[in-house]
């Protein structure tokens, strides 16, 4: 099991700004590890790889179970926080078409997710295409009260009872959700569901690891205890107060070396289609976590290479406004190896015998060469392998550099004021009392 590595040699910053900035990391730490600083009510998830509650797991672990054996369909019902974790590992570590393999070859049934927008059309699509299948449902909500997948619940809810009767229905529901309060808390103990807790100290992006994403991720057929182990080394590797042996500490650092030069946007860069959605799940932490007081990197993605041949000339030869960290996998189980032809029609016999992850390698190398040349800072995080234990540390490690970079900028990383105001004039706007 190997550390994640964090690569900044073309961060193109000089020594003096890296050192000025150390100072502030032992600071952010502290804040951080001392539960000084703001938002010290919602630091649960620092240690919680290895304090969660043992019972509750080995109940994700039963539940999963239930619904492999069960279930052609799990939903799951949920937004920003309560299902971008989830999705992110569940894309990272199933097959490129895990819905559409057959039954026999899935480890877990297929997962749609809902609740993460408002629109009828997806929703009665959704409806359509699980009419005759063995449906189970996981709503997930800290509040309880958030509107996009309250209204996904209703319909999927009312759909199972219609389905299936009251009864069964309720043995086909898992809400996850607060301990003690909140719409679904009281929903669920008044109809009987099984519930996991989103703990109270644990916000929605900072959540991926407690049951809002294990209990879709372990029906999905992942290993949540390599998920947990990889969290939990990244939690003790993180935690060490010296900037030269903590890659995370590093990165954040870095990050904010690029914000101080001038930098505005922060590109996360993959190169694998299945870890695309970890930058859906990344910008959403560093998005709410410190796009407030009117600071904060804006951070985008770029899916390479395919975006090479959408936004490639923007990064290349655009406003310099921008650096790019990339998350690279070095060694993948599945490879294609290039064969030869008789006749060279496609010019492609260059690359005979070398495999496509050869290709895609040098195909990073290239870029990153090339964006450099171009002035646009470049940072990469390796991870070895693609796995549950691997990714479990990734996500720590970007978790942990959030709190201590949002410390280092002078905000709360965990609140988020800000969303609040469009829900309000939603709510004027429809009448809500
Ligand atoms: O990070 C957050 O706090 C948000 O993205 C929430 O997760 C999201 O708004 C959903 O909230 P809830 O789980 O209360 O429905």
């Amino acid at each position: 099991m190997s550390k994640l590595k964090f690569d900044y040699s073309n961060a193109m910053i000089k020594e003096h700004e890296y050192e000025f900035l150390k100072p502030q990391i032992l600071t952010a730490h502290k804040l951080l590890h001392e539960g000084t600083g703001a938002g010290n009510d919602y630091i649960g998830w620092l240690d919680y790889p290895k304090t969660y509650d043992k019972n509750e797991f080995s109940r994700i672990k039963a539940s999963a179970k239930n619904i492999k054996q069960k279930a052609d369909v799990l939903v799951v019902i949920g937004i920003g926080g309560s299902y971008l974790g989830a999705k992110t590992v569940i894309d990272a570590l199933s097959h490129s078409f895990y819905n559409e393999l057959p039954k026999e070859k899935r480890k877990g049934p297929k997962i749609y997710f809902a609740g993460h927008q408002i629109s009828g059309t997806y929703l009665n699509d959704l409806l359509e295409m699980i009419e005759d299948q063995s449906v189970y449902l996981n709503v997930i909500s800290k509040s309880g009260t958030t509107t996009e997948p309250a209204i996904a619940f209703r319909v999927l809810k009312n759909a199972l009872i219609k389905k299936y009767g009251h009864d069964e229905a309720v043995k086909r529901i898992y809400a996850t959700t607060d301990e003690k309060s909140g719409a679904l808390r009281a929903l669920a103990t008044e109809e009987g569901y099984e519930t996991f807790i989103i703990p109270a100290n644990v916000g929605g992006r900072y959540s991926v690891l407690t049951p809002v994403g294990l209990l879709p991720i372990a029906a999905a057929g992942i290993d949540i205890d390599a998920l947990m182990a990889g969290a939990e080394d990244g939690m003790l590797e993180y935690s060490v107060e010296n900037i030269d042996e903590n890659p995370c500490y590093q990165y954040a650092l870095i990050r904010n070396v690029q914000y101080n030069k001038g930098k505005a946007i922060e590109v996360l860069v993959n190169y694998e289609p299945s870890m695309a959605f970890l930058a859906e799940w990344w910008m959403q932490l560093y998005g709410e976590s410190e796009g407030k007081d009117g600071k904060g990197l804006f951070p985008t993605k770029m899916n390479n290479t395919t975006d090479l041949h959408s936004m490639g000339q923007m990064i290349q030869d655009g406003p310099r406004h921008i650096f790019e960290t990339v998350v690279r996998v070095e060694s993948f189980e599945k490879d294609i190896v290039i064969e030869s032809e008789k006749v060279d029609l496609d010019g492609l016999n260059y690359l005979v015998g070398k495999n496509m992850s050869y290709v895609n390698y040098n195909a990073f190398k290239g870029t990153l060469e090339a964006h450099v040349d171009g002035r646009v800072p470049n940072l990469v995080i390796s991870m070895e392998k693609k796995d549950a234990y691997h990714l479990g540390k990734l996500l720590y490690f970007f978790m942990k550099a959030c709190g201590i970079s949002g410390y280092m900028i002078g905000v709360n990383p965990f609140d988020q004021p800000g969303v609040e105001a469009y829900k309000k004039n939603m709510f004027r706007l429809l009448g809500k009392k």
